[in-house]
């Protein structure tokens, strides 16, 4: 049986009815108001940092996680809508020690300046190689077109968005990542 995820001791939403959740493949149980958006949820009682608070509004994509494996919002969605359902968060892809293949394509390609879109940008790029695995550029682009990088790294996150389709499928990637490419003679 699987442990769930505790809750903060003395959080706001301690004292509130709790909710059951699937998240990155563990059941948990978080006292806190059905409206609550998920991104609050996953931020401050399951302490997962990955999906980040950009706008609020549902426009940048900083908060992006996956439900039934696809991108949504989480700071516009409530709580009570991802009952029954699995939520996947950044954290859920891979680890620090094992990141998984898109994870590892945005390292790959140095894919980040201030890197709080980032998170936005490798779910999205994941949810669409979940239902399409061998996307075209511009497929590629289409899917990210609504993530907003204020820094403009957007062409390292094309090339990891590209070299992510391989590695997903578990092909080797045609070129190297550009440093690599840079450091040959
Ligand atoms: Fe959710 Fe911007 S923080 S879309």
């Amino acid at each position: 049986m699987e442990t769930p995820v505790p809750v903060r001791p003395g959080s706001p939403a301690a004292a509130l009815a709790g909710i059951r959740l699937r998240v990155n493949g563990r059941e948990c149980e978080v006292p806190t108001a059905p409206r609550t958006a998920l991104l609050h949820v996953l931020r401050n009682d399951l302490e997962l940092n990955g999906p980040k608070y950009g706008c609020g509004l549902g426009e940048c994509g900083a908060c992006t996680v996956l439900i039934d494996g696809v991108a949504a919002r989480s700071c516009v969605i409530p709580v009570q809508a991802a009952i029954g359902r699995e939520v996947t968060t950044l954290e859920g892809l891979g680890s620090r020690r094992c990141p998984g293949p898109t994870q590892q394509a945005f390292i790959d390609c140095q894919a980040a300046q201030c890197g709080y879109c980032l998170n936005g940008m490798v779910m999205t790029v994941e949810a669409l190689l979940r239902r399409n695995p061998r996307p075209t550029e511009q497929e590629l682009r289409n899917e990210l077109h609504h993530n907003l990088c204020r820094c403009g790294t957007h062409v390292e996150i094309m090339q990891a968005a590209l070299r992510a389709v391989p590695l997903r499928a578990g092909r080797s990637p045609l070129s190297e990542p550009p440093e690599a490419q840079e450091a040959q003679p």
